[in-house]
């Protein structure tokens, strides 16, 4: 029996409004939006062929980087445990499947994010030649498996900003999918940058699953579920007017929340380094002195995405050589921009 192929390439994203705290089915707790980023991104390879179903759910080998990976294993099972109804045929193929990250694994930029997006379309790809879907609903599809995956993933099947989670002022958004952001969205936007600052490559101190959990029965939980609604119709007019300061204010606001939420869960995480700091101060005092429209975010770690239009490139590429630079681990940043999407690499 001859091996078949599926291969695709998909970006990380990053959160303007944070999707923090899950209901069960991963079902998102708020309503969140995100720029699709185009550098950092996955490659995952999936060569398969038709077996004699003999009772296991699945059989895949995983290879990363070239090199056979079990570590990876506990994640992908997870990932095909639940999907394994919307992947009718799983028990009767074989896998192996081979991926690569263009940035560093657990570097806190959300690789679960291109990583899982990456194998839903390869298992999208997959069910589309099984007649498991149809063209019409791929993408969809493909958003529903990532989803299962990492709940942020579901995001990055589309290109530019994307929506996951039912929002009153979002027509046709969903807590099952993402969609495409449908309103008006001014120019500059298409033209964002985001420069990620690696403050730190590692393992991070709090996986993302173990941080949603926190916030069941969190203090302030409910209070920041509501302030996510707001702030996600906040959102919709600054990018309806191009008012880059309310925006810029808005989603490092966001980023701030969301290290207040795990600072004040039981226990409190603090992921946050003493360079991220050093790099959020400096950011602002830039901003202000020399009045560029520069903000920061973060994810659920201690590195720094800067994000601004292409008018700033000049500035903001010179001012992290000289001033931050000096905080990033071994001097290293990625200089990425918005407006990525997935590539099917397979013909
Ligand atoms: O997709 P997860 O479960 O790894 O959650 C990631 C959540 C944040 O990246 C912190 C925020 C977001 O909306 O992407």
């Amino acid at each position: 029996m001859s091996m078949n192929k599926v291969s695709w390439q998909s970006p990380s994203n990053i959160a303007l409004v944070k999707y923090w705290g899950k209901k069960s089915g991963q079902i998102p707790a708020n309503a969140s939006i995100s720029f699709t980023l185009d550098s950092c991104h996955t490659r995952t390879t999936v060569e398969w062929e038709q077996i004699e179903a003999d009772g296991a759910p699945f059989h895949f080998e995983i290879f990363v980087d070239g090199e056979e990976a079990p570590d990876f294993r506990p994640k992908i099972e997870t990932f095909f445990q639940r999907t394994a109804e919307l992947l009718p045929f799983l028990p009767s193929v074989r896998m192996r499947i081979d991926t690569s990250n263009s940035f560093p694994h657990s570097s806190g930029i959300a690789s679960s994010a291109s990583g899982l997006s990456a194998l839903s379309l390869c298992m999208g790809d997959i069910a589309l030649q099984m007649g498991a879907v149809d063209e019409e609903g791929f993408e969809r599809f493909c958003s529903i498996l990532s989803r299962l995956g990492s709940g942020s993933a579901s995001r990055s099947v589309y290109g530019g900003l994307v929506v996951w989670g039912q929002h009153k002022d979002i027509p046709g958004s969903n807590d099952s999918f993402a969609i495409p952001y449908p309103h008006h969205v001014e120019h500059v936007f298409s033209t964002y940058r985001d420069t990620v600052l690696l403050v730190e490559v590692g393992q991070k101190s709090v996986s993302s699953t173990k941080g949603h959990g926190l916030m069941n029965g969190h203090a302030f939980a409910e209070a920041r579920f509501k302030q996510a609604e707001e702030n996600m119709s906040e959102m919709i007019q600054h990018l309806q007017t191009g008012d880059l300061h309310h925006f810029g204010e808005l989603v490092e606001a966001e980023a701030l929340t969301l290290h207040a939420m795990m600072m004040t869960s039981r226990p409190g995480y603090m992921l946050f380094r003493p360079n991220t700091i050093e790099i959020l101060e400096k950011v602002r005092t830039f901003r202000t002195e020399e009045k560029v429209p520069v903000h920061f975010t973060l994810d659920a770690g201690a590195n720094v995405h800067l994000l601004y239009p292409a008018s700033a490139e000049q500035k903001v590429h010179t001012f992290v050589e000289q001033e931050l630079k000096q905080y990033c681990k071994d001097g290293r940043y990625i200089h990425d921009s918005v407006g990525g999407g997935p590539k099917r690499l397979t013909e």
